[in-house]
């Protein structure tokens, strides 16, 4: 495939941007009249967690779909995918800390060793932050390109952990978390697959 012109990098990143910002508009447009349903938080917190979860998502299909595609151009949102990914997560993790909890810090300390899937929403959101700091390319120059990546291989256990931290909070229909499941055991095992080749 041809490599992709200047403009038509410029108009995919731009149809990227708007799309990613579809979801936060929406709950602004809901929020303000008045249609987040008799419980807004927990329609916030189901929003914000799944955007988080489908944007980790897109992020890793960007390299199986360049490799099937051999549209490599593709790269050229990946960063944008990524944080938008950290921006749906620490709006989830806001309306927890804020909507949810008060700033109680105590209580919030004692939820993640109580709660198996607090425990581990949080490390898949602690292990994001240095993803996000980490994504300009002057500290891909700063860490080199081999740690750079080293350490961005981190999205894959976050990814593990967002799907199970979905898993466990799930009480009766597995149905939502196991398609997530399969979804990022193809999107894992096409890198095993290509690496292994
Ligand atoms: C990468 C990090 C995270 C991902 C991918 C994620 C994803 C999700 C998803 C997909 C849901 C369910 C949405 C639905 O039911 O439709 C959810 C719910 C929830 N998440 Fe997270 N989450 C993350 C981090 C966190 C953190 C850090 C906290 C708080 C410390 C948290 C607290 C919650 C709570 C309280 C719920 C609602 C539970 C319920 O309905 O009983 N999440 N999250």
């Amino acid at each position: 495939m041809t490599a992709a012109s200047a403009a038509q990098i410029r108009r995919l990143k731009a149809a990227v941007f708007l799309l990613a910002c579809f979801p936060l508009l929406r709950l602004i447009f809901l929020g303000l009249s008045g249609g987040l349903g008799t419980n807004p938080i927990e329609f916030i917190t189901h929003s914000t967690g799944t955007w988080t979860l489908v944007g980790l998502m897109l992020t890793l299909t960007v390299t199986p779909l360049r490799q099937l595609t051999g549209w490599h151009s593709l790269i050229r949102v990946r960063r944008m995918l990524g944080l938008f990914s950290f921006f749906y997560a620490c709006l989830h993790f806001l309306t927890y800390v804020w909507l949810d909890q008060f700033f109680d810090f105590a209580a919030m300390i004692k939820d993640v060793y109580k709660r198996p899937f607090i425990t581990v929403g949080f490390a898949a959101f602690l292990l994001l932050i240095p993803l996000a700091v980490t994504s300009s390319n002057n500290m891909i120059r700063r860490l080199g390109a081999k740690r750079w990546q080293m350490l961005h291989r981190l999205v894959y256990a976050i990814a593990i952990l967002g799907v199970l931290h979905y898993a466990w909070l799930v009480k009766k229909d597995l149905t939502q978390p196991l398609i997530y499941a399969a979804v990022l055991t193809l999107l894992l095992g096409w890198r095993l697959v290509h690496r292994w080749r």
